[in-house]
């Protein structure tokens, strides 16, 4: 198979956990020989250093031309630290996601057992978590119009969303529950906000197309709470763009750190990957950022392309490498790895297996290899 892909690694720690997914990718065109032709291309805190604006128009010509995106991530405090910027290195992000019509977010969690003796939660509520989030993109607080007063004290971001983008990633999100455990939890606020009556009102009608799902509607509030005292209840959660990234990364403690959670970002003709996590550019080149998200978006890609079997050796890769205590710092500050180990690890497993690593030599700093 032979696919051209944007790879946009981005700011903060973007580029290094980037290297480390194109070395996966890499060894899996390698081992099933696939040819992934890669465009690198400029967006966020990068592209404003360079061309002063955040997302370049070749950046978007580039996307729309290409079978997927990769990105790393996005953001620098330099303009947070200004709450009234002008120019923001998200705004790339958020620029993107609507030129490619990217109307679903999707967001699986799993927890991983050799990993819940680090967790701030008790085992017996981390057991059996895995669920995904299915987050609306395209909409909401984040893209209509804003406003600030003249002397600064007034502002207002409108919130609407248009029907045909709840159905979009509602339709998804059923498809996936039926796939699944047949569960779906809509998370709204539907006491406080008209935007979540039209939501529930549409979920509502979608769902006698999906007669063998069930439908749970739950209160963002509750939801909150609900992630946390039991986790394992959720199959497929459907939810808009503010409340799912809340929920997500609220979702990642349950696995351990959000540098573990990968993420899709889809419409009708494109497709987007990328790890969940912030661009922690105090993080950056200390090779100790987590690179298993962007990893774990490489087998989001995989599946996308239809490449199931590349896509569970990569998961199969990174569980080895989990179950075997190989972690960067994020996961647990008192024995871990750095970035390029656990991303050389994932690679060599995918192009050898497991049969070659000598397990001591790699815990004593030496060889990853026998
Ligand atoms: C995410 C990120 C972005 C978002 C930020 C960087 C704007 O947090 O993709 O979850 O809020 O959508
Ligand atoms: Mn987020």
């Amino acid at each position: 198979m032979k696919k051209n892909i944007t790879v946009i690694p981005g700011d903060g720690i973007g580029p290094e956990v980037t290297y480390q997914a194109i070395n996966v990718l890499k060894a899996i065109g390698k081992r099933y020989n696939h040819q992934f032709k890669c465009n690198y291309q400029l967006m966020g805190a990068a592209a404003i250093h360079k061309t002063g604006i955040p997302l370049p128009e070749e950046t978007i010509e580039s996307c729309l031309q290409s079978d997927a995106v990769l990105l790393g991530a996005f953001g620098h405090p330099k303009f947070d630290n200004d709450p009234f910027a002008n120019v923001r290195p998200e705004q790339g992000l958020f620029q993107l996601r609507k030129h490619l019509q990217l109307f679903a977010n999707l967001r699986p969690v799993i927890t991983y057992e050799s990993l819940f003796h680090l967790s701030p939660l008790k085992e017996k509520r981390l057991k059996g978590v895995d669920f995904i989030i299915y987050r609306e993109l395209t909409g909401g607080n984040y893209f209509e119009e804003k406003h600030v007063n003249d002397v600064g004290d007034e502002t207002s971001n409108l919130c609407k969303f248009h029907k045909s983008e709840i159905e979009y990633v509602a339709r998804l999100a059923f498809e996936a529950a039926q796939k699944r455990r047949l569960h779906l939890t809509l998370v709204d606020k539907v006491n406080g906000l008209e935007t979540s009556g039209l939501r529930r009102k549409t979920v509502r009608e979608l769902a006698a197309d999906y007669p063998t799902v069930i439908v749970e509607y739950l209160s963002m509030d509750n939801a909150a709470m609900q992630l946390i005292l039991d986790p394992a209840r959720f199959d497929v959660i459907l939810t808009e763009n503010l409340f799912g990234d809340i929920l997500s990364d609220e979702a990642s403690v349950l696995t351990g750190s959000p540098g573990l959670l990968a993420s899709s970002s889809i419409g009708e003709e494109n497709a987007l990957f990328q790890p969940i996590h912030a661009s922690h550019v105090q993080a950056a080149g200390f090779n100790l950022a987590n690179p298993v998200g962007a990893i774990l978006s490489i087998a989001l890609m995989m599946d996308h392309f239809l490449l199931h079997e590349e896509a569970d050796k990569i998961r199969e890769a990174v569980n080895w490498t989990l179950s075997n205590g190989f972690v960067t710092k994020d996961i647990d500050a008192m024995n871990s790895y750095c970035t390029s180990t656990i991303g050389e690890l994932i690679s060599e497993y995918i192009l050898n297996d497991v049969q070659f690593f000598n397990v001591n030599n790699i815990a004593a700093g030496q060889m990853t290899i026998i």
